[in-house]
């Protein structure tokens, strides 16, 4: 990964150990709260398709999948504000319990406009899993049913998430503390 990360100071937050034994804990906790009621999963894209695709893989029993594309950020790691939809739901969600997915609750801006979006097509339940959680930046006031881990105020990339779309493959979650223009 050097070539990768060069010119960048990258340090380790999370390790992919320590994030797969918490995706275990928290298949657990969902697998007690849905087993039987054949949830439909959303994972916001893109950040959170590679925590989705490993949760869903601790979680045997019935259940149905789907995307929801949005695109928050315009360039770097600073929020436009703006939230554009860029793929729809493929299925109907009406009396669906639905889980979303999604990598990471900073602000709060995107999960309210998802929540406010999704619940006008009457789903039975809505809740939200995160993998990551930065409580002390939320601007709306809005939480997660499930939360993988806290963390503070600092920019992560890998396991998905990304910087100006670079950095998703990285397996472990790292801090990225420089950040020169590209
Ligand atoms: P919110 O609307 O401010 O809650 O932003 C949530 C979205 O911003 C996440 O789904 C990510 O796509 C992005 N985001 C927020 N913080 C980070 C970060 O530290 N690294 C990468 N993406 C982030
Ligand atoms: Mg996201």
């Amino acid at each position: 990964m050097t070539d990768l990360i060069a010119g960048q100071t990258v340090e380790i937050l999370l390790t992919r150990e320590k994030i797969e034994a918490r995706v275990c804990e928290l298949a657990a906790e969902i697998a007690r709260d849905y087993r039987g009621r054949a949830p439909h999963l959303v994972g916001v894209l893109k950040g959170a398709w590679v925590f989705m695709a490993d949760l869903i893989r601790q979680l045997d029993f019935d259940l149905t999948v789907d995307f929801l594309g949005i695109s928050s950020y315009g360039v770097g790691a600073q929020s436009s504000g703006k939230i554009k939809i860029t793929k729809d739901l493929d299925v109907s969600i009406e009396g669906r319990d639905i889980l979303i997915v999604e990598d990471i609750l900073d602000t709060g801006r995107t999960f309210k406009f998802l929540q406010d979006m999704l619940s006008v097509q009457q789903p039975r339940s809505l809740r939200l899993v995160t993998l990551l959680d930065k409580t002390s930046r939320r601007v709306v006031p809005v939480h997660a049913d499930y939360v993988g881990f806290e963390i503070s105020d600092v920019f992560v990339v890998g396991y998905g998430l990304d910087f100006n779309q670079r950095y998703r493959q990285l397996p472990d979650l790292r801090v990225l503390r420089s950040q020169p223009s590209v």
